[in-house]
Parts: structure tokens; sequence; C-alpha cells
């Protein structure tokens, strides 16, 4: 089955082609429009998106050298993320399904998310234990099977990737403020500055994020600007250990507890260097397997929505024409 996946819903606009899972083409457009602003502004992602949809899906369909006529069936994120931004895609999939008489599905895009991992680690079954960590979202998932999952924990507060994107904000880092702070930290000493580790020791599987956002806004104001600049890539670096620490001593020990043998870890933030290491390093050395989808997998991207609709859509489901898109998760 060749699966067209669509995803619209914050600042990618993104297509592909897979054939029974396996990609045959993946294109993602970063919108630039947003670097001015050092943040995604929701008007003009909606425009950009719909000057880009049309000549990302070509590409994507030429690229896997394929017509639209062999395209069996459109996956398209629908939920959540900014609505202006979905209904663009999620106009175009319906419209695209209407004329090429074939089936369209609604996807949830965290669950596209989830669905990352499988696209170049066929082997991978569930059950495991899934860190979702993105712009938005922050989670803990124990993934039982496809279509069932169980949340076991989830932060308080910001998401992850908000807390990389205002920090980076916070000391001058350029849009895209946490790939950015990643690389900056690479210099930098992790030990340097000792900012806090929130529910580190709460006793449950949950996160906050808020609090470390103000340690450094505390720290920077004690700062001279100067001071700031000399010492950003150690005060980087131990932002991000903290992070680090935070997200891996967590995972771990909810993969102790729910006696899963394999961590994955999915969502834009999963692209950063030291989550990337510090989780592979911990929780090999205490035997469990970790798996992390390619960082340009790992951020917005239409193939693991087309994975996702491929796993829904060969159970017999798919979405009808009035299929619409919705700002909240919830739903
Ligand atoms: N190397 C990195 N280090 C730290 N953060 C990163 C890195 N790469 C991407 N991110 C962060 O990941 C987030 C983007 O991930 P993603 O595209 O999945 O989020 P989103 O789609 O905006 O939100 P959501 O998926 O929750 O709806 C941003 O916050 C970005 O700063
Ligand atoms: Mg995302």
């Amino acid at each position: 089955m060749r699966v067209l996946g669509i995803e619209s819903s914050c600042d990618e606009t993104a297509s592909c082609v897979l054939e029974d899972g396996k990609i045959l083409s993946n294109v993602v457009s970063s919108q630039l429009v947003h670097k001015v602003f050092g943040g995604v502004v929701p008007e003009l992602a909606s425009r950009a998106h719909q000057k880009l949809v049309v000549s990302v899906v070509k590409q994507a369909i030429e690229e896997a050298k394929i017509s639209k006529e062999g395209i069996d069936a459109i996956a398209v994120t629908n939920r959540p993320g900014l609505v202006g931004a979905l209904l663009v895609g999620v106009n175009f999939a319906k419209s695209l399904a209407f004329g090429l008489e074939i089936p369209v599905i609604g996807i949830h895009h965290i669950e596209g998310h989830m669905h990352s991992v499988f696209l170049e680690n066929t082997e991978l079954k569930p059950p495991f234990l899934n860190l979702i960590v993105s712009g938005g979202h922050t989670q803990l998932v124990n993934f039982i099977d496809f279509g069932n999952y169980k949340t076991i924990g989830k932060t308080v507060d910001d998401a992850c990737g908000e807390a990389f994107d205002k920090v980076a904000k916070m000391l001058g880092i350029p849009f895209p403020g946490g790939p950015n702070l990643d690389k900056i930290a690479q210099a930098g000493n992790p030990e340097a500055c000792n900012f806090p580790r929130p529910m580190l020791g709460s006793g449950n599987f949950d996160f906050s994020f808020s609090g470390m956002k103000t340690a450094v806004k505390v720290f920077l104001e004690k700062q001279t600007q100067d001071e700031i600049t000399k010492n950003l890539s150690d005060i980087a670096a131990s932002f991000q250990e903290a992070v680090a620490e935070i997200l891996v001593t967590k995972t771990v020990s909810a993969a102790q507890s729910l006696k899963l043998k394999t961590i994955v870890v999915t969502g834009g933030v999963a692209a950063n260097s030291r989550i990337r290491s510090l989780m592979a390093e911990t929780a090999v050395k205490q035997g469990f397997k970790v798996v992390f989808p390619r960082p340009v997998l790992c951020t917005d991207n239409a193939a693991m929505i087309a994975f996702c609709g491929w796993k829904r859509l060969l159970k017999g489901e798919k979405s009808d024409l009035t299929l619409t898109a919705f700002p909240s998760e919830t739903i």
C-alpha cells in the first residue's frame, strides 16, 4: 500500500510517500519566515503552508518516482497544532483524496511522533517505553501495542522543547533555539552552573520545566552581558545537562517499574545530542535497549504521519470528507 503523508501542524510543510511502511520519499520544508520574530507566528505559518503545500506534495510524489494515480491513500495530521496551519494540510489532503477517489485518514500528530521510530527500525516491536519530548509535549507512554497506549507521566507545566526554546531566547541564541543551543553547548562545561533538577525525586513520572526556566532567568539577572557572552557555552551546556539528567533518570526508573526492556525516545528534542548520549550510556549500562529515530525523523515530518496512517488503514480505519482540524489534543 502506498500512502502519501501530509504534515502542516506547525512551521514545517512536509510530505512523503511510503510503500508498505518504507520511505520512498520524505520532503520537509522548514518555514524561514519566523526567524526575524524569534518564534512561530501562527498567521504567517498558515500562509506559508498555503504557498508551499502543492510544491512539497508534488516533490514527494516525484522523488518517490510514482504518479499521483499510484497513491492508494492519504494520511494527514489533523490534531493537535495551530488550527489555521492544520486546515491547510487537511483541506489539501481531502481535495486530493476526493479527486483521486482514495481514502484519507486524519492522524494525531503525537501518535505520529510515536511511530517515527518504526520507519528505520523494522525489527522493533511493542511493548516498549516511549519518552516523547517535543515543542509542545513531554510524556512517558507505555506503548503496549499499535493503538494501545498508556500515559504514565507528563509535564505539569512547560514542554521540554518549549524550555529549550525559551532559555535559548533568554541567552540571545537565534531561532530555532533548541538545535542552536545544542550546538553552542558542545563547547561548554556541563558542570559550570548548578541549575536545579525539578521533580527529580517526586516519586512519580511527571516532569516540570517552568522552574528551570526561572532558575536560568534568575542566574542571568546576576550576570553582566559580558559575562553571559563569555560563558554562553557553559550556561547552555549546564542547562542541557540538567534537562538530560531529569529525562534520563525518570525514563530509566519508569522502564524499571514497568519491567519494559526497550526505551524509545521520539519528538523534536530527541534530536538533542546530549540527551541521546546520556540516555544511551545510562540505560544501556542498566540493561535496557535504547532506540532513537535519526534526528531528521525526530523533528516534524510527514513520514511518521504516513506510517501511523498506514497502520490504521490496515486495520480498516479511515476518515470521511467531513474531516477537520482540532487545535487541542483531547479530541
Ligand atoms: N537538537 C535539539 N536540542 C534541543 N531541542 C531541540 C533540538 N532539535 C529540536 N529541538 C526542539 O524540538 C522542538 C521541535 O520539535 P517538534 O517539531 O516535534 O515540536 P512541535 O511539532 O512544534 O511540537 P509538538 O510535536 O509537541 O506538537 C522545538 O522546541 C525545538 O527547539
Ligand atoms: Mg512535532
